[in-house]
């Protein structure tokens, strides 16, 4: 959530702070500002609304600045208003601080400052960390003590930065809970909350620690840090290439997310598959077969779409691997008292890294002693760095909020650890093995097939423009698809939409069905078949209007339904590889009919990082 970018160097600051939050609004997008310093004060612009409204505002002599702050917000306390836009001052004016995460106690500390005669402007948790700074600025320190003086009474999450019109050419930033990363540059150095805003600058960066207090000039970068010394050894290179944070042609994010999932997946299976043995070799795990064969339980825990692959991934690890698995909420996990036996593993699943429940939960599992494996999208996120061993998805950047090829990558590592797992256990022959495999290997050509018929899934999407409520049912592995297809309409198209298990329709929501209320079935040919038929004509009987998700040259299914979007043909266990295309393409395209902003779908952000 908020995203925050601040330059120090020779150029102009406002370029590099708005092209820079230009790349981060998908972490929040309700308002935006910036301060920049200009002589020896600080020039403040912040609006509602977009980053494109704010590049309008006219920022005087201080368009030449060298040095600024910027943020874009997803508003936490506080209403999305000018006032409570981002950057926030101190009681003088002369220190600015942008921030990202929460201060839990803002209350007993605004009480204090209110006591000592300073008074506020906003709203927001984040004044009351910009007036404390300028309070222990007052007492005669330079910035980088005071924020670190400041920090001391804080409790909760952040990611700040902070510039002050009496130390030119400087920005002092630091985090806890909220990922800050710094660009080093030649002559110049950007902070900001995720790389995106730095690759076009330069690709050498380094990651904040938890705890970290930096103070960044042009010339370079000292830290709290037990490694005081920002040395070269610390430096990562961003293998990413600007292109793929850009459009590419396509219309939205989304869609040209969809549309790469032959590619992510060919990239999270490459140099992973033992055709030979018929297993998957995934180094990151740092598990031999032995460890895994002495895996008792596995314990998956994430959010939202990344939860749904979890989902997933327990059939598929208890079919092929003989292992328990428990797919947990982050966010209820860790406020319960979750029993973790020895011999359990936990996975954690994240496509940014940094969701703030995931990461709690994954600290808990840590502090209990069990063993913790990332499968992640964002190389060097918090997540992937605090796990003992993990898995990258390499999936690119994903800018969409709604997630979609991050779904499809999880679910593929997903399947090759069970694969792994199966094969080390043996409850999985070498045969089955090597057939398994092939499978694999051959779904980005099915998923491209699906692609191709993406103008009848468009056609379908049209007729679908005026609903308001939708279901989606569906059995076994394709049950968590369901709630994915579910969860992807109701994210970009606001229709109220809800996932079921196809035979527990009946259990309830089957009084809800009428001929205005489509109901979208995955009624692939697999061993749930003819059960998922039955449910159909249940569906049927009450007029509902179906849409099936069935396997290529299927005809009976045409006899019920009243769409039918194919898939080719595929083992049962990789079927949502294939089944949630059209589900993601159905949601893009009520979307844009409905005329709603995909890539930014209200109240909603990419990066979750507050609890
Ligand atoms: C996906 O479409 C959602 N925007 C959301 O549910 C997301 O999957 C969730 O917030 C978890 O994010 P993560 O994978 O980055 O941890």
């Amino acid at each position: 959530m908020c995203g925050i970018v601040g330059y120090v160097g020779n150029g102009r600051a406002l370029d590099v702070l708005l092209s820079g939050l230009k790349r981060l609004e998908y972490r929040g997008y309700d308002s935006a500002g910036y301060s920049l310093q200009m002589d020896d004060s600080l020039v403040v612009r912040k609006c509602i609304g977009r980053v494109k409204e704010l590049e309008e505002m006219n920022p005087g002599d201080a368009i030449n600045a060298t040095t600024g702050i910027a943020h874009t917000r997803w508003a936490t306390h506080g209403e999305p208003t000018t006032v409570n836009a981002h950057p926030h001052s101190d009681f003088s004016g002369r220190i600015s601080l942008v921030h990202n995460g929460i201060i839990e106690n803002y209350k007993s500390l605004r009480k204090k400052l209110v006591a000592q005669g300073i008074s506020f402007e906003s709203e927001t948790d984040t004044e009351v960390l910009a007036k404390l700074v300028g309070s222990e600025a007052g007492k005669g320190k330079n910035l980088f003590d005071a924020v670190k003086d400041a920090l001391v009474q804080v409790r909760g999450t952040y990611g700040i930065a902070v510039l002050s019109a009496d130390q030119p050419s400087t920005l002092v930033a630091a985090r806890y809970g909220s990922p800050l990363v710094v660009g080093i540059g030649d002559g110049e150095n950007i902070v900001a909350s995720d790389v995106a805003a730095i690759v076009a600058h330069t690709r050498n960066v380094i990651y904040l620690e938890e705890g970290e207090i930096v103070e960044i000039t042009s010339g370079g970068i000292s830290s709290n840090s037990s490694d005081p010394r920002m040395t070269r050894d610390r430096i990562q290179h961003v293998d990413w290439d600007l292109a793929e944070i850009e459009k590419d042609g396509f219309s939205h994010y989304m869609l040209k997310e969809i549309n790469s999932q032959p590619e992510s997946l060919r990239n999270a299976f490459r140099g992973r598959i033992d055709l030979v043995n018929g297993t998957s070799r995934l180094g990151g795990l740092g598990m031999s077969e032995s460890d895994m064969r002495g895996v008792k339980r596995i314990v998956i825990t994430a959010c939202g779409t990344s939860w749904h692959s979890g989902l997933i991934g327990k059939y598929v690890i208890e079919k092929l691997a003989r292992i328990p698995v428990d797919v947990e909420y982050a966010s209820e996990f860790r406020y319960r008292d979750p029993v973790l036996e020895d011999g359990t593993v936990m996975f954690v699943i994240s496509q940014s890294g940094e969701t703030a429940d995931t990461l709690a939960a994954l600290r808990l599992a840590k502090k209990r002693g069990i063993r913790t494996l990332g499968i992640v999208n964002v190389v060097g996120s918090t997540i992937a760095r605090e796990t003992d061993s993990g898995v990258y998805i390499h999936a690119g950047p994903e800018i969409g909020v709604a997630s979609t090829k991050a779904f499809t990558g999880q679910t593929m590592i997903l399947s090759l650890i069970a694969l792994a797992f199966g094969r080390a256990k043996g409850n999985l022959t070498r045969e089955d093995g090597i057939e398994l495999c092939r499978a694999i290997m051959e779904i980005p050509e099915k998923v491209e097939t699906i692609l191709g018929g993406c103008d009848s899934i468009m056609e379908i999407a049209r007729q679908f423009t005026y609903a308001s409520n939708f279901l989606y049912l569906g059995r076994g592995v394709n049950y968590p698809v369901a709630l994915e297809g579910a969860l992807k309409l109701k994210e970009i198209s606001y229709i109220h939409a809800e996932g079921y298990p196809a035979a527990e329709m009946k259990h309830g929501p089957i009084a809800l069905i009428d001929d205005m209320m489509p109901v979208t079935v995955i009624a692939v040919k697999d061993a749930a078949y003819e059960k998922v038929m039955s449910n159909i004509h249940e569906v049927k009987a009450r007029r509902g209007r179906v849409l099936a998700i069935a396997t290529e040259g299927d005809n009976e299914i045409r006899t019920v339904a009243d769409w039918v979007l194919e898939i080719p043909p595929v083992t049962d266990i990789l079927v949502p590889l294939l089944s949630v295309i059209p589900l993601q393409l159905l949601s893009y395209y009520v979307a844009v009919s409905r005329g709603c902003d995909v890539d930014k779908p209200r109240n909603l952000a990419k990066s979750v990082t507050v609890e």
